[in-house]
């Protein structure tokens, strides 16, 4: 690869000046920024966003009159239809904000809980971060339902042939990520949608980690949910969404009570607002939701399909290098990968944490550990892993300072 072919797609210089955190050092380092699966640094767009809402227009939405009230509902409707041109969903009454990933894969879970019987099943995949796992694990032991796991191959790719097996007439949904935080490895959802579909069950799509890399339609996808969060791609924590197809949301019952999400409250029984209210009980994060469109906007200032090829390029630079050390283990090494690459070290007794305080050090923040994965930590043989993961601004500078901290740790752990 050109390490300046960058150049081409992206004033990669103008992009980093937007982003106040790169000017920080770290241990006396300037600071290079590989942790952006966990949570994304914020463009300046972003910071003002928050400041301009709290200074100019904060009050409660939907039920005042006055014009604080209506300007706060109106930018955070705005930002809704913002997520819903995102994601090319039909309706914006099919973009539910959550608090993140977590809340909505629960809100599926826990909604879907009056449907389930104890011969249906759920089928997930043995890469899920723990939170496309855990609330499954729980609705199923509540119902009696069956949980299911699609197997990962030594290749660290899905047995994707297991899937015939595993589908049936009692198969109620099937959840999936699309991208896998723990390995960055790509995930045939096509198929997954396709063959679930045929057998009659829903879809889900965690998209937490496809979202700040992909283009995302999910009327092309024809899946059933996606949920992603705001915090990993440019937003404030605290902030995600679930979408879901029409008239799939309203078959399911509601995940909280309370205000906001009600017609009538009688002593004896209550009536549901229309989607998308239905499941946002409660005051929400208004700023939050307002700034997840402006992160959005930020996205479109630059162009997915323009990040998604500059991120390629540096998460295909970087597992080239680190193939080149023979000390070093990639996870997935023939896989398709997107947004993150995780490897070892090959010596005895080295934990990765030991290489995340040596590239810490260093200025460069890793992610180190089982990353919420811990199944396939368990499939891999490994307590966890190091995780650099990609964004907008990273560059082949960075990954060359990544490769010279990661060949110090080979010299000072060998
Ligand atoms: C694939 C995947 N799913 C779900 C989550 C959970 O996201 P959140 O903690 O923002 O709810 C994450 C977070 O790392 C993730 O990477």
């Amino acid at each position: 690869m050109n390490p300046n072919k960058e150049q081409t797609l992206l004033n990669i210089q103008k992009i980093r000046s937007e982003f106040p955190i790169l000017n920080r050092k770290v241990n006396g380092n300037p600071l290079v920024y590989f942790d952006n699966a966990a949570s994304s640094q914020k463009p300046r767009i972003v910071l003002d966003a928050i400041d301009e809402y709290y200074k100019n227009h904060n009050a409660n939405v939907h039920r005042g009159i006055h014009t604080l009230s209506q300007e706060a509902t109106v930018m955070m409707e705005n930002s809704r239809e913002k997520i819903r041109n995102f994601i090319n969903a039909k309706e914006a009454c099919e973009v539910i904000f959550t608090r993140g990933t977590t809340e909505s894969i629960n809100l599926v879970a826990y909604s879907m809980e009056p449907l389930l019987k104890p011969e249906d099943e759920i089928i997930i995949t043995e890469i899920e971060h723990h939170s496309n796992i855990v609330p499954w694990q729980i609705v199923c032991k509540r119902t009696g339902a069956k949980l299911k796991y699609i197997p990962l191959k030594d290749d660290c790719t899905l047995d994707i042939e297991k899937l015939d097996e595993l589908l049936n007439e009692n198969t109620k949904l099937v959840a999936v990520n699309q991208v896998s935080n723990a390995l960055g490895v790509v995930n045939p959802i096509d198929v997954i949608i396709e063959k679930a579909h045929k057998a009659g069950a829903w879809v889900l799509i965690d998209a937490a980690q496809s979202a700040p890399h992909i283009a995302i339609d999910v009327q092309k996808m024809d899946c059933d949910f996606l949920a992603f969060s705001g915090h990993k791609m440019y937003a404030p924590t605290g902030v995600g969404m679930l979408y879901g197809k029409q008239e799939i949301l309203n078959q399911l019952a509601p995940f909280h009570g309370g205000g906001e999400m009600i017609k009538e409250v009688w002593m004896d029984h209550s009536t549901y607002e229309r989607l998308p209210f239905k499941f946002e009980a409660g005051t929400p994060n208004i700023e939050a939701n307002i700034v997840l469109g402006t992160a959005i906007d930020f996205i479109d200032s630059i162009g997915m399909d323009v990040i998604h090829q500059h991120e390629h390029e540096i998460l295909e630079y970087t597992r080239k290098r680190l193939l080149e050390l023979d000390e070093v283990i990639v996870y997935g090494k023939d896989a398709e990968l997107s947004g993150a690459v995780s490897f070892n070290l090959n010596l005895p007794g080295v934990h990765p944490s030991d290489v995340g305080m040596i590239l810490d050090k260093k200025g460069i923040a890793v992610r180190t550990g089982h990353h919420c994965t811990q199944p396939i930590m368990r499939r891999l043989g490994v307590k966890g892993t190091v995780r650099a993961s990609f964004t907008v601004f990273n560059t082949t500078e960075e990954v060359d300072r990544l490769i010279d901290a990661v060949k110090l740790s080979i010299r000072m752990l060998g």
